[in-house]
């Protein structure tokens, strides 16, 4: 059984995510053993413990990428996660092997529909260009993405809508669980 680790980029999972929330919740539920590094819940000031963290995807097999789109990219708290813990001699560089062979996974929550993102329009397969760089460099396999579109912020306020948000996060969840265990 793969060790899997679901990095968790949402900076406000407590008191202002639905559909992320919803989809850690439910992972956790659904794949035994994963481990889930929640960085708002222990990087509230944005500090990382770089070991720790260069430790925890230095066991995995799999690692999950959880996060909203924000700006047409992953929020600030991944940025600078990655930025800090995926430094030359840990991930890159000629000694820096330890992400080889480890396959990752995008899963990205979006507002706008699917629609939106078709391949004549904001192209989304465009926007995963830097994970795929960061794949290549790596070492590490870019297992595939999947996204979640149309969970929008403003259904927030609509209980009809919100509790819509909820039951596709469960089924994004349900998907994303059976695929990462295929892997
Ligand atoms: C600061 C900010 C930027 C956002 N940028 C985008 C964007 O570029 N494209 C998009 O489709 N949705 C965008 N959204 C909507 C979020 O992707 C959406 O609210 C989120 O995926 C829902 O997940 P959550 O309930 O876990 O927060 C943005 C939302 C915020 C707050």
């Amino acid at each position: 059984m793969s060790k899997v680790l679901v990095v968790s980029g949402h900076p406000r999972t407590g008191d202002d995510s639905v559909a992320n929330k919803t989809i850690l919740e439910e992972l956790a539920s659904l794949l035994p053993g994963v481990e889930i590094d929640h960085l708002d819940e222990l990087y509230p000031d944005y500090v990382f413990d770089v070991e720790a963290e260069q430790n925890k995807l230095a066991a995995a097999d799999v690692i999950v990428l959880q996060y909203p789109l924000w700006w047409y990219g992953w929020p600030a708290l991944l940025q600078k996660w990655m930025e800090e813990v995926f430094v030359r001699g840990f991930s890159h560089g000629s000694t820096g092997t330890a992400l080889r062979g480890k396959k990752l996974v995008v899963s990205v929550t979006t507002g706008a529909s699917e629609a939106y993102y078709a391949p004549d329009s904001v192209d989304f397969n465009n926007l995963l260009t830097p994970v795929k760089a960061t794949c290549a460099l790596t070492g590490m396999e870019f297992a595939g993405s999947l996204p979640l579109f149309g969970v929008s912020y403003a259904n927030r306020t609509d209980e009809a809508a919100r509790a819509d948000m909820v039951e596709r996060s469960r089924l994004h969840a349900q998907r994303l669980a059976e695929f990462v265990s295929s892997l």
